[in-house]
């Protein structure tokens, strides 16, 4: 059975889409079938596979609006076993209307509902807000990926993403455990990123996973979307393609031996 993984935190610029191109690439070149839903209206993921969003006609969106189903807007990457449900800016709309319908927050774990038996693991790129698309990709979610950039704020409003995980699980009856935290953007080398490593180990430590992977600040994670590919394709040996491909080890291993 796959595993739906949402990759989220309501904060901009963390990482969360270069997680999610990048680890689902890593995970697909490990030999896991992988499917990556865009669920942001701003559409960095489907652009970071090189995807011109302006002139597609089906998107997540046209799923939620019950125009099509998963399977009518999935598209093939130039990655062997990675697939993609892309996204644009008509998504944004749909913030509004999904307030409109009955049950607004069960839409996407409807239309993904049978994929887990074509996938190993779903990833969804989670939009930086706490409004619907990112209550529809909890409800969805088996687990949650939070990224954490390795800053001065790096957990300001991390109060807030835990409740709204929380409710999720109580009101919607809808559990999504933390698979792990993830730094990035991070640099042991530094006080700053020392300091910022400590705070998430006393806030999460004794309960949470905080993957033993970091991700460093590397400028080809950030060069290779504006060349339509995900880092492990535009360079193999960067240190940021490696930390994803670490990364993506670490959580098959996770799996495995949850499994035995
Ligand atoms: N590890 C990294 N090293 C260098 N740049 C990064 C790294 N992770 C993300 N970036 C860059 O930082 C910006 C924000 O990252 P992004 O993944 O889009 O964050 P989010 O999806 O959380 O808003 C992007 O320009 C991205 O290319
Ligand atoms: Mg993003």
């Amino acid at each position: 059975m796959g595993e739906i993984i949402a990759i989220i935190n309501q904060k901009g610029g963390v990482g969360k889409t270069t997680t999610a191109v990048n680890l689902a690439s890593a995970l697909a070149i490990e030999n896991k079938k992988v499917l990556i839903i865009d669920m942001d209206p701003q559409a960095n993921a489907t652009t970071g596979f090189g995807i011109e969003k302006g002139v597609l006609e089906n998107t997540i969106y046209s799923v939620l609006s019950e125009d099509k189903t998963l399977s009518d807007v999935i598209m093939h990457t130039d990655i062997k076993n990675l697939d993609l449900v892309p996204s644009n800016i008509h998504l944004s709309g749909a913030e509004i209307e999904l307030s409109k319908v009955i049950g607004p927050y069960k839409i996407l774990k409807e239309s993904t509902k049978g994929f887990e038996h074509v996938y190993d693991y779903i990833l969804i790129d989670v939009p930086p807000s706490l409004g619907l698309l990112t209550i529809n990709s909890l409800v969805a979610a088996d687990s949650v990926i939070i990224p954490i950039q390795a800053e001065f704020y790096a957990l300001e409003g991390m109060a807030d993403l835990i409740e709204a995980i929380e409710l999720v699980e109580k009101r919607l009856e809808s559990p999504s455990p933390i698979k792990g935290i993830l730094l990035t953007l991070y640099d042991s080398r530094t006080r700053l990123g020392r300091e910022v490593y400590k705070n998430v180990k006393e806030y999460f430590g004794e309960t949470e996973n905080i993957f033993k992977t970091t991700i460093p600040r590397n400028v080809r994670l950030a060069e290779a979307p504006s060349h339509g590919m995900p880092c492990i394709i535009y360079d193999e040996e960067s240190i940021g393609t490696m930390a994803y491909k670490k990364l993506a080890r670490e959580i098959i291993n996770m799996d495995d031996s949850d499994e035995s």
